[in-house]
Order: C-alpha cells, then structure tokens, then sequence
C-alpha cells in the first residue's frame, strides 16, 4: 500500500496530512517585496500538499539577489504573509517559510545605498546572474557584482537576522522555517572549500571552520523558535556558477550530519541535481556520489526526515521511502502547473506541463490561473 498519501510526523512533532511537499518556487510575483492576495490564492490553491516550503524569503536586504521577492524582514512584511498562511491552515494545510539570503549572488543596484554584496569571500561568483537593474535602470537579469567578505562582526549580524527572520515567520503564522542552506546561496558559500578562502575561524581549511557558520544559523534558529519548527535544505553535488563539484563533498555533508544529529532537525530536505535534466546553469551529474552522501549522512541522522526534490515521480517516491532512503517526497515545477497535484498523483491523472516562461515575475498568468484537473480534460 502506499504511504505517499498517509499523515506523517516531522521530527518534534508537526503532523502532515500526507508525504508530499511542495518545494520551494521563486517567483517574482511581489511588486512591493512583500505577499499579496494572489501570494495567499497561489499557496491556498496548493495547501492539500502535506508541506508547503515557501518560495525563498529574504532575511534582510543584504540578503536579496532578486527583484519583487517577498522579504520577512519588516513588520509591514510580516503582516502581509498573514493571509497566505491562515488561507494555508483553512484547508488544512502547513506552510514553512525558507529563509534565505543569496550572499554575493546579489548586485548593487539592489543593495542599500549601492554598496557591494556580502559573502564568504570577495571572489566574485563568475556566470552568475541576480534579477537586478540594468544599466537602464530596469529590471533585468545582470551579472553579479564582485562581494566584499564579511566582517567576524558583521557574521554576527547575520546569524542574527536568520534568527530573526525565523522569528517574524512564527509570527506570520508559518509552521516553521526552512534555511536555504543549497544552490550556491551565502550558507553554501561558507562550506565550499573552493569559495570560502578566509583565514580566520570560518576557513574552510578546517571542518570545524567550514560548518561553523551553518552551524551558528542552525543553532540561533533553533534557540529562538525551537527545534520542532526549524528544517534545513541542503544540494551536495549542486553545480551552479563557478561551484564546479569536488572532491571534499562527501566529507564535508557527512561532518554537517554529525553535527546535526544532535541537534534533532524538524527535517533535512535534500535538492538533488543529479537526476535533473540540465537546465541553465545547472548541469546533470552522475547520480552515484549524491546516493553515497546521502546514505552517509542516513546513518548519523536516522531520527531525521528526510526529503528530497528533483525530478521526483510517485514511482520513485514510493520506492525511496520503501527504502528508507527519504521519507517526504518533494516535487517542484509539477506543483507550479497542478495546484491538485496530490489529487492527481494519487488518481493517476496526467499532469499538466507548466509554461516555464512564466516561471518569474508577470501577473496572475502562469501563477494562479493553472486549473485543477477536470475529467475528460
Ligand atoms: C521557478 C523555480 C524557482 C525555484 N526557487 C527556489 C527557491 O526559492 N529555493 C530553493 O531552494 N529552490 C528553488 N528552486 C528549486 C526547486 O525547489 C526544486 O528543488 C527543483 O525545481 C527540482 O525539483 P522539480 O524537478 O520537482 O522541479 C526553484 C526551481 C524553480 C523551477
């Protein structure tokens, strides 16, 4: 029988109504940086998912690398996600915001006072792009300014806003909060060896350097809203920029683990690029190693839901979780065409395709006008 369709428990006890999550969507819907009515009708349209992950939040404005990407930062901006959240928890569903902050994928047309994005280093991060203004002052995709690395101090700051932001979720009334700790963005920037080339406590000479910023993030969150209500995302072998995959992946998600056992995630969701068909930017790599990292990091973390996205199916879901591979199903661009994609996952019904010119920014088309699935459709 399958299990994708039966309640499950996150670590610290919030009960989903079913194994399927919506992964995080950016989406560039959010003209004033903060949630709308079509932000709560998106979300409330997709809440028979057991978890919905929030598209990216961002933390401050330091942390921005996107146009029109609703913030959670201001009490103005938390008191525009309360609609999107209780729409969510009408029909029975939960929502966790992810929080984000990009790091030096970020440009100074959107920084405060045009200054220079924050990172691990002061090395640029070649081929990547923010959604920024352009030269002509419109919005546009541009490539990323050159960071300046950050001060002890200042990462100081940081891991404050994460707390903070984590604190303006609960408010918001979202069930918990998802660190983006994938995709290149500042958490990842701190644990690639090939990025972070500081020489002070956070070096990622030593594991112990490399982990301490993750680390930190994870621990302030978790001492200001709880462990239950704290999750993490995480994509070894991710190859975005100029990140290319190395040889110290496996050691170092492995120590990560260690280090997170004790600290009882709600759970750890998994991006796994290595079965994605390649995209811009993102290339598909063999999936062999991100299966052996997984299986390392399953061993320290056996008390921690695991869940994984990327070019998921309901066949793959229920054989992982058979398994013990994963215990939450992820799934992301089917979710942004098929508002029902539990009811049609579950029924067997097809799937519409979504359109991905419509992915970022635009109104309500290709957003919140995708229908549920009708018969003889
Ligand atoms: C339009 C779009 C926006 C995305 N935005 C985010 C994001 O804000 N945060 C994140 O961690 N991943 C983001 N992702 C990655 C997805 O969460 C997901 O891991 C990926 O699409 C693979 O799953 P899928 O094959 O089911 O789409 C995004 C992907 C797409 C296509």
């Amino acid at each position: 029988m399958s299990q994708l369709f039966s309640p499950f428990t996150l670590a610290g006890g919030i009960t989903l109504k079913n194994r399927i999550v919506m992964a995080p969507l950016t989406r560039a819907r959010s003209p004033e940086e903060k949630a709308t009515t079509s932000t709560a009708l998106y979300y409330a349209q997709r809440a028979t998912a057991g978890l919905i992950v929030s598209e990216g939040v961002t933390i401050s404005r330091q942390g921005q690398g996107y146009l029109f990407n609703p913030g959670i930062y201001t009490e103005e901006k938390v008191k525009a996600w309360r609609l999107a959240t209780d729409s969510v928890h009408d029909i029975g569903g939960k929502i966790f915001a992810q929080i984000w902050h990009v790091g030096r994928v970020s440009h100074t047309s959107i920084q405060e006072n045009g200054q220079a994005p924050v990172s691990a280093t002061a090395q640029i991060a070649k081929g990547a792009k923010a959604y920024a203004y352009d030269e002509a002052g419109k919005p546009n995709l541009v490539p990323v300014s050159k960071p300046r690395a950050l001060t002890i101090e200042e990462i100081g700051k940081t891991v404050e806003d994460y707390a903070h932001a984590a604190e303006n979720a609960v408010k918001a009334g979202f069930d918990g909060v998802e660190i983006h700790g994938a995709n290149g963005y500042l958490i990842d920037q701190f644990m690639n060896p090939l990025v972070n080339d500081r020489t002070d406590a956070y070096s990622a000479k030593t594991m112990a350097g490399r982990l301490r910023f993750t680390l930190e993030v994870v621990d302030a969150v978790i001492a200001r809203i709880g462990r239950a209500k704290t999750g993490l995302r995480l994509s070894p072998y991710v190859k975005v920029f100029d990140m290319p995959i190395h040889d110290e992946i496996d050691a170092t998600f492995t120590a990560l683990a260690a280090e997170l056992a004790r600290r009882e995630l709600a759970y750890v969701h998994f991006m796994d690029h290595s079965r994605s068909a390649p995209r811009e930017g993102v290339t598909a790599s063999d999936s062999a190693p991100f299966d052996a990292t997984l299986r390392h990091m399953r061993a320290h973390l056996r008390h921690t839901p695991f869940i994984i996205a990327g070019d998921m199916t309901r066949e793959r879901a229920e054989q992982w979780i058979k398994d013990g591979i994963m215990d939450l199903a992820a799934f992301g661009r089917p979710f942004i065409a098929n508002p029902d994609l539990v009811a049609r996952l579950e029924h067997g019904w097809p799937l519409a395709v979504p359109d991905a010119t419509r992915f970022y920014g635009g109104g309500a088309d290709g957003y919140i006008d995708y229908p549920p699935y009708h018969k003889g459709e």
